[in-house]
């Protein structure tokens, strides 16, 4: 079935990381660009895609497709449609999620799991807004907002030959990674207070806030499951207990049990900053879009970006880009013959 946007729900969040995410959505909303989402699973990365769809001002649907939750064959008809006849069960034409999208937006969650096949098919969507139904031969179009979001690294699975580094490129146009909650601690108290009323509501219970014991222990979790977690024990808790304020014995044990530096394992290297990310992503680009413009020639991107050859090096490492598996295929024996 269609998913017609239900009423989002507001992104909530005063940390400067979660700001950021607001700007860049406030910029890019009304545009028709492609937006890659990133971040671990609970971050927010469907409310975002919500959240930029209401603000686009597209007058067509909201259709989401969890790319991981079907077989490849399913998944095909269900994007592209199909044809009578198509396969066993297929008794009539059954249009498929990106023409139901059309003048909206689709929404494609978990796009690393797309298989190989899947992804040339995509790459030509994205290219074109054209598609066959499976079994068909008519050509369709849409007017189509794309979306995309994976809680992997799609830069190293292309890097690993998992992921096509054409289709990366194409999708790869404004990524927005959202923020784990840990990053953004200081935001926890403000969440907390907004699931407690809103499930409080739900409950129908007079729900007035939580014991400073309780508050102590949200405070010192490392939410390994980001701002669903958060809901979920909240909720749980407002269900589950009796008195008219949470306490800690209402939290999961997941949550109370054990401190946030033992919870999670963090990441090596260096702590991840995503604000700094954000702010890399637009450099990143330009030196994407110098090299695209220059069939991957390092000296005439660098010439381009009125930098110089070392410079551009020297950006390129800091930015953690593999540019040899960052080139279009047809051009990857080009950026690998001139790496160092
Ligand atoms: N910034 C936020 N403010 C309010 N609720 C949020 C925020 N981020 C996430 N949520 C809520 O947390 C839950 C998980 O978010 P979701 O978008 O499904 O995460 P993801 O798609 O990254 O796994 C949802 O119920 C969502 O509404
Ligand atoms: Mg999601």
């Amino acid at each position: 079935m269609p998913s017609a946007a239900p009423p989002a729900a507001a992104m909530l969040g005063e940390h400067p990381a979660i700001r950021a995410v607001g700007d860049v959505v406030g910029r890019i909303a009304a545009t028709p660009v492609s937006v890659l989402v990133t971040g671990e699973t609970g971050t927010g990365k469907s409310l975002l895609a919500r959240e930029i769809h209401r603000k686009s001002g597209r007058p067509g649907r909201f259709v989401e497709v969890a790319c991981g939750s079907l077989p490849e064959t399913l998944l095909e008809s269900e994007l592209f449609g199909h044809v009578a006849g198509a396969f066993t069960g297929a008794v009539a034409d059954r249009p498929g999620k990106f023409l139901q999208a059309d003048r909206g937006t689709i929404f494609l969650d978990e796009i690393a799991t797309a298989s190989p096949a899947l992804q040339v098919r995509l790459l030509r969507v994205l290219q074109t807004m054209q598609f066959e139904p499976v079994g068909g031969t008519k050509t369709q179009a849409a007017d189509v907002r794309v979306i995309l979001a994976t809680n992997e690294n799609l830069e190293r699975l292309v890097a690993e030959g998992r992921f096509r580094g054409d289709l990366f490129w194409r999708i790869n146009v404004v990524t927005i990674e959202m923020p784990t909650l840990r990053d953004r601690a200081a935001d926890v108290p403000l969440l907390a207070g907004h699931f407690l009323r809103a499930a409080a509501a739900r409950a129908g219970r007079r729900v007035e806030g939580f014991t400073p014991a309780a508050a102590a222990a949200l405070a010192a979790h490392a939410w390994p499951g980001n701002v669903r977690e958060l809901e979920h024990a909240v909720e749980r808790a407002v269900f589950l207990g009796r008195g008219g304020l949470v306490d800690v014995a209402d939290l999961p044990a997941a949550v109370t049990g054990s401190p946030a530096t033992l919870a999670i394992p963090r990441p090596v290297g260096p702590p991840a900053c995503t604000l700094k990310i954000a702010l890399a992503h637009p450099e990143r680009q330009m030196i994407l879009d110098a090299l695209a413009r220059h069939g991957w020639r390092r000296d005439a991107a660098a010439k381009a970006l009125g930098i110089n050859r070392t410079t551009l090096y020297k950006k390129v490492k800091r930015l953690g880009m593999d540019l040899a598996a960052l080139a279009p295929s047809d051009q990857a024996s080009t950026a690998a013959s001139v790496s160092r």
